[in-house]
């Protein structure tokens, strides 16, 4: 068994517990840690683990074979690097760092650990995401002209959860790296961002922005374009969409299942209210993919970014350095180069 513990026991984290207590074969929930006094106690108690308010203590511990990291994303890049100190194997939820220096200096440290280190870009572990990279790798399609993709949460969102840069670093990021997965081996250049808000124009002043659209070039030619607004009247709505020569892929669906309903005032369906209800397969398989990894003792360099593999360390780093350069975008009001990121040595 792959002792995995968990750093983080709010809203994805809780989900990702349960998720290695129950639902990922050979691993098993050994602690959960959270800082705030009371909050793992009761996900710990529940899933047959121990709970601890210092993370630091099981990051210490060599005694765990892997690492869950679902804390706020300001801690991410720290967490990671200190996980390598003691050869834990992490899965770390996106975005890995705030700034594109700590990606690149969290990835440099697993490297250098011999570690696996895998991003939450969950959308590879969706089979709809998964069966379009299939078949864009077999090469019949040609190459990419556009793509595209997008993210709306169901709303109700919180002020105090959302900074200037959300929009870009933890919502647009699923849709930046979906780009760069649906057009492998090319590199974004430039950007251009538009956002506003829209869903709560009383928060503009305070440069809380919740409704984006960006269009990124990439060197190979293709164009990509990606949006996300935190209101969705019709629930969580993820779509995405490459278009090439030898026809388009279309990936995802607001539809919550095959139901229709025919009444006397027309035609009605269920829509995905919530990310984990749409997600919770991509969920389960990009975590049971990480324990796997763990287990198999593989050379972790030949898992990162391997095409239906694990997005790694770089990717994490590529998929910043284009939400920065867009959110950079948006305050100057014109395209922004996408600065070269430094590749830690893992093949894209
Ligand atoms: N992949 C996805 O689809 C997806 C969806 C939602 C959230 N996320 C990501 O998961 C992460 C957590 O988001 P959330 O919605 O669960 O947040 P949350 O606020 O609900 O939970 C965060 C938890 O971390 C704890 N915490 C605070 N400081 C900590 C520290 N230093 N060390 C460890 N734990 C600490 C908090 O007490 C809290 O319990 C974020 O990075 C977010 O972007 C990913």
């Amino acid at each position: 068994m792959t002792r995995v513990a968990l750093i983080g026991s709010g809203r994805m984290g809780a989900f990702h517990g349960e998720t290695i207590a129950r639902r990922v074969p050979g691993a098993q929930l050994v602690v959960v840690a959270d800082p705030e006094p009371g909050a793992a106690d009761a996900l710990a108690s529940r899933l047959g683990a121990a709970a601890t308010t210092d993370p630091a203590a099981v990051l210490a511990d060599r005694g765990v074979d892997a690492v869950v990291i679902a804390a706020p994303a300001r801690f991410h890049a720290d967490l990671v690097v200190a996980a390598t100190t003691s050869g834990t194997h992490v899965f770390c939820e996106k975005p890995m760092a705030m700034e594109v220096a700590d990606a690149v200096r969290a990835s440099e440290a697993a490297r250098a650990a011999g570690i696996v280190l895998q991003v939450g870009f969950n959308r590879r572990f969706a089979a709809d995401w998964r069966a379009a990279r299939a078949l864009i790798d077999a090469g019949g399609l040609g190459a990419a002209r556009t793509i595209r993709s997008l993210t709306r949460d169901p709303g109700g969102f919180d002020p105090a959860r959302v900074a200037p840069g959300t929009i870009f670093r933890e919502t647009l990021i699923h849709d930046l790296d979906t780009l760069r997965f649906l057009n492998p081996g090319a590199t974004a250049v430039e950007v251009y961002a538009t956002a506003d808000a829209l869903v709560r124009p009383d928060w503009r002043d305070r440069g809380l922005l919740d409704t984006a659209v960006l269009t990124v070039r990439f060197d190979n030619g293709a164009t990509g374009i990606a949006e996300a607004c935190f209101q969705a009247a019709h629930g969580y709505d993820v779509r995405a969409e490459w278009f090439g020569p030898g026809g388009m892929l279309s990936m995802g669906s607001t539809r919550a299942d095959g139901l229709v309903v025919h009444g006397a005032a027309g035609l009605s369906a269920a829509t995905v209210r919530y990310d984990q209800d749409l997600f919770r397969d991509a969920y389960t398989a990009e975590l049971t993919a990480f324990v796997d990894a763990v287990a198999s003792g593989a050379d972790p360099a030949l898992t990162g970014g391997r095409p239906g593999g694990l997005p790694g360390g770089d990717d994490a780093a590529a998929a910043l350095a284009i939400a920065l350069a867009a959110a950079e975008s948006v305050r100057e009001g014109s395209p922004v180069r996408v600065p070269a990121v430094p590749s830690v040595g893992v093949p894209a």
